[in-house]
């Protein structure tokens, strides 16, 4: 998709400040505002979640900047974030809802010692707002004064399938029903991102009601840049022999493939270090910034690390300066 700016018919921006994402171009703008390197296609996605009010599912390994893109949505949008962090055996009490029970029984006891309430009266006292916990999925349903909340519910993957079935109800009607209290509907529905680090499939059922982006490894180009904007301090040479190592790192056979977030660690490792070219005994000795599984470290350490530096080095030293 190209765009034929033309600056008759642009559409007034709007005053400085004041966060919008009425166009691809605003949302690739709120993405640089945010310090987040996207592409046009991420841009496009997210501007049509916000458009047709769909949630985003996103998927990709882990370290490639899906949740990163929740928090920068938030963020320059001036929204609330609520994260929901998914793991197994999370249920509706932690997600949800849950009513406070000890608050519940102090008010009982404070009800039978001055004995002014009748039994029916005490009920519906301690099922009341007051009483109960509201967690994540439920705050996300609460009116907000700058604008529906930005809800994260996060690496869904980890979750099991009853789960995902009471969360594509939610994602249907953005409401939830408590029985004592009755039902919670969003007046505006918040702002959905979904990720998942694909451990497992996520059911169709839920992927449907979503939008879909594929988070993937960044080209080196993209990777360059990243760094630029989040590891500032490393010299631009370094930068350069970065990329290019963990790019062919990539290419290995190994379990765990490093991430951006284990690149910008590895930069700012090495700067920490004051080096300003990777050599072999740097690399080596700084593997465990990059890879977290000793099989792989032993796999690469050495012989493996040389021959990739020297790959980086004889490709950088052929590449045209600029
Ligand atoms: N495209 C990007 N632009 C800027 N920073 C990025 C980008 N991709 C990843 N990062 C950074 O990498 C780190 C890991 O990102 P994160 O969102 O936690 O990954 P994921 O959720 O996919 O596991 C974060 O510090 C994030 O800022
Ligand atoms: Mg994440």
């Amino acid at each position: 998709m190209t765009s034929h700016a033309d600056p008759a018919q642009a559409e007034p921006k709007p005053a400085s400040g004041t966060p919008s994402a009425g166009s691809v171009e605003e949302v690739l703008e709120l993405l640089a505002a945010g310090r987040y390197v996207g592409e046009r296609s991420l841009a496009t996605v997210l501007f049509l979640a916000l458009k047709l009010g769909r949630p985003l599912f996103l998927e990709g390994e882990a370290g490639t900047g899906k949740t990163e893109i929740a928090k920068v949505l938030a963020d320059t949008l001036g929204r609330r974030l609520i994260r929901l962090q998914c793991y197994e055996g999370l249920d509706l009490s932690s997600a949800v809802y849950e009513w406070n029970y000890p608050r519940q029984m102090v008010e009982i006891r404070l009800a039978e010692v001055t004995g002014d309430r009748d039994r029916e009266t005490i009920a519906s006292d301690i099922f009341s707002r007051e009483f109960l916990i509201e967690r994540p999925l439920l705050q996300a349903l609460e009116p907000a004064a700058g604008g529906p909340p930005v809800l994260l519910i996060d690496e869904l993957d980890r979750t099991d399938e009853p789960f995902e079935a009471f969360l594509l109800e939610l994602l249907s009607d953005f409401q939830v029903t408590i029985p004592e209290l009755g039902t919670v509907k969003a007046p505006e529905p918040p702002i959905v991102i979904v990720t998942s680090n694909r451990t497992r499939e996520i059911h169709d059922a839920l992927k449907r009601r979503c939008l879909y982006h594929w988070v993937g490894y960044p080209s080196a180009a993209r990777e360059l840049e990243i760094l630029k904007v989040k590891a500032p301090d490393t010299p631009a040479a370094l930068s350069r022999e970065i990329v290019g190592f963990i790019q062919r790192l990539r290419r290995l056979d190994l379990y765990k493939l490093p991430g951006v977030a284990e690149t910008i660690d590895w930069a700012d490792a090495l700067t920490q270090l004051n080096k300003v070219a990777l050599d072999p005994a740097a690399v080596d000795d700084t593997l465990g910034v990059l890879l977290k599984y000793q099989d792989d470290i032993a796999k690469v350490e050495g012989s493996e690390a040389a021959r990739l530096l020297t790959e980086v080095k004889r490709d950088l030293a052929a590449e045209p300066k600029d």
